[in-house]
């Protein structure tokens, strides 16, 4: 089986202690990080900014995942990119142009992401396959850390993965929400490569992250 690249989201952090939080994740294994960008208005929380993501990146060297859930987003993508983004991924129902929006974050040199709602079918990525470099399966609705999984979003994960391997690209398949020990050998099975995980990476602090980490690649 895969052994997934863990991304975790730090959303699960100690906002009060965010730079220690990334370097102690960072050594604990983490192979990405994972920043979810909240507006109030495309999803019911507000978490942080630019501002935040340009203060973080000289913590760690680990990619920076950044899950923007706002609208509009294209004003934003450019100070995203300049802050320290290696990958901005969207929602498609975030702006009305969705392939602009990625080839905007192309253009910024960065690797460009769609995320799938709950709702949203695998079908929405038939004409954005060749542009993109991950998709983002969301296994809760988006907005909080601590949500149940939704178990029908295997079956995308599935469907995405055999778009993805058709496809013959290079793209990576992230599944986010809800992903603990219990649920992360589901999602490889089904064809993941990358799980987010906040409350499963945080849980217990910071001397519990590398056994968190560890058991989340399904090593522990
Ligand atoms: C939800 C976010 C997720 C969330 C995951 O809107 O996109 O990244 O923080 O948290 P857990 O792993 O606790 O479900
Ligand atoms: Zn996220």
């Amino acid at each position: 089986m895969v052994v997934p690249l863990i991304s975790p989201s730090i959303l699960s952090a100690d906002f009060a202690r965010l730079g220690e939080e990334i370097r102690a994740i960072d050594e604990a294994g983490a192979d990405w990080i994972h920043v979810d960008v909240m507006d109030g208005h495309f999803v019911p929380n507000i978490t942080i900014g630019p501002g935040v993501v340009k203060a973080l990146r000289p913590h760690t060297a680990k990619p920076f995942d950044v899950h923007l859930m706002i609208a509009p987003v294209d004003p934003y993508l450019e100070a995203f990119a300049e802050a320290g983004a290696d990958i901005i991924t969207v929602h498609p129902e975030s702006g009305p142009h969705v392939h602009r929006t990625v080839q905007a974050i192309k253009a910024l040199g960065k690797q460009a992401g769609i995320s799938l709602n709950p709702a949203t079918p695998a079908k929405m990525l038939d004409y954005l396959i060749d542009e993109i470099d991950l998709v983002l399966v969301m296994s809760v609705n988006p907005g909080f850390g601590g949500q149940s999984f939704i178990a029908s979003q295997l079956r995308k994960i599935e469907a995405v993965r055999k778009m993805i391997d058709k496809s013959g690209r290079d793209i990576r398949l992230e599944v986010d929400g809800g992903v603990d020990r219990a649920t992360a050998g589901d999602c490889v099975s089904a064809g993941a490569d990358v799980l987010v995980a906040g409350t499963a990476t945080f849980r217990g602090g910071p001397g519990q992250y590398a056994r968190n980490i560890a058991a989340l690649k399904g090593m522990g």
